[in-house]
């Protein structure tokens, strides 16, 4: 694992850019895990601009989103899939019908096995982002007192959650209490992960994951067992290191 440290958001953000332009440009149909939420929201600005700019080409591209909220349609604005339309994939040359969010809709035990297949069919994720949560949980993967779940599953989401995303709901009995997500081993078995931390608040999440043991009480503290993650933290969630 390697941490690397930046003076604020916008410096992170300008870090992160540069790792997906330099690994797009060596191979243009690149795998993209992608994340939703808050702190991913300027690194997906700086793409846009460094695609107006001629700098990215997602022409040939394929994503695959960590996870989506069970029951929520497409064109609800808090789906993760109205998200990544509108902070994202509106913006820049990437083939829709190459973007993939898992379903919440339907069987979702189903469409859970049917993504890992479908990610494993595509080759593999070959640059997962994420953020973290501040219990620790990565995608919707939450703490877990046995076990690390390695296969995408539908999660019951913890009341933190729940009430850390409730800002994006009118109300908070309105955020769904079940997910479908990625699972702690389709992130795994991502060639490179790139973690992004911004703020005061993800501070003690990040100090666990760097420096604590490997637990499903922290999901994040797996990533130390992969041969090619960095975290790119702003000095706030780095405070604690
Ligand atoms: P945030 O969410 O970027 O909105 O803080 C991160 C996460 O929960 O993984």
């Amino acid at each position: 694992m390697q941490v690397y440290v930046y003076r604020n958001e916008e410096q992170v953000a300008q870090a992160a850019a540069m790792i997906f332009a330099s690994q797009i440009s060596a191979k243009p149909n690149l795998v993209l895990g992608l994340a939703t939420g808050t702190t991913p929201i300027p690194t997906y600005q700086r793409l846009i601009a460094m695609n107006r700019e001629g700098l990215i080409d997602f022409s040939q591209v394929r994503s695959y989103n960590l996870d989506e909220y069970v029951g929520l349609e497409p064109n609800h604005p808090a789906s993760y899939r109205y998200f990544m339309n509108a902070q994202l994939f509106d913006h820049v040359n990437i083939d829709k019908a190459n973007t993939h969010v898992p379903s919440g809709l339907g069987d979702v035990e189903k469409n859970a096995e049917a993504y890992d297949a479908a990610i494993e069919e595509a080759g593999g994720i070959d640059l997962q982002l994420l953020g973290i949560g501040h219990n620790g949980h990565i995608g919707f993967n939450e703490p877990n007192p046995r076990a690390f779940i390695y296969k995408t599953n539908v999660v019951t989401l913890t009341p933190s959650t729940i009430q850390a995303n409730a800002r994006l709901f009118e109300k908070e009995e309105d955020v769904p209490r079940q997910a479908i997500s990625l699972g702690i081993g389709g992130i795994m078995n991502a060639r490179r992960i790139i973690l992004l931390a911004t703020g005061r608040g993800k501070a003690q999440a990040v100090r666990d994951a760097v420096q604590g043991d490997i637990t499903p009480l922290l999901p994040a503290s797996i990533l130390k067992a992969h041969r090619n993650v960095q975290f790119l933290l702003d000095a706030e969630a780095a405070s604690l290191l």
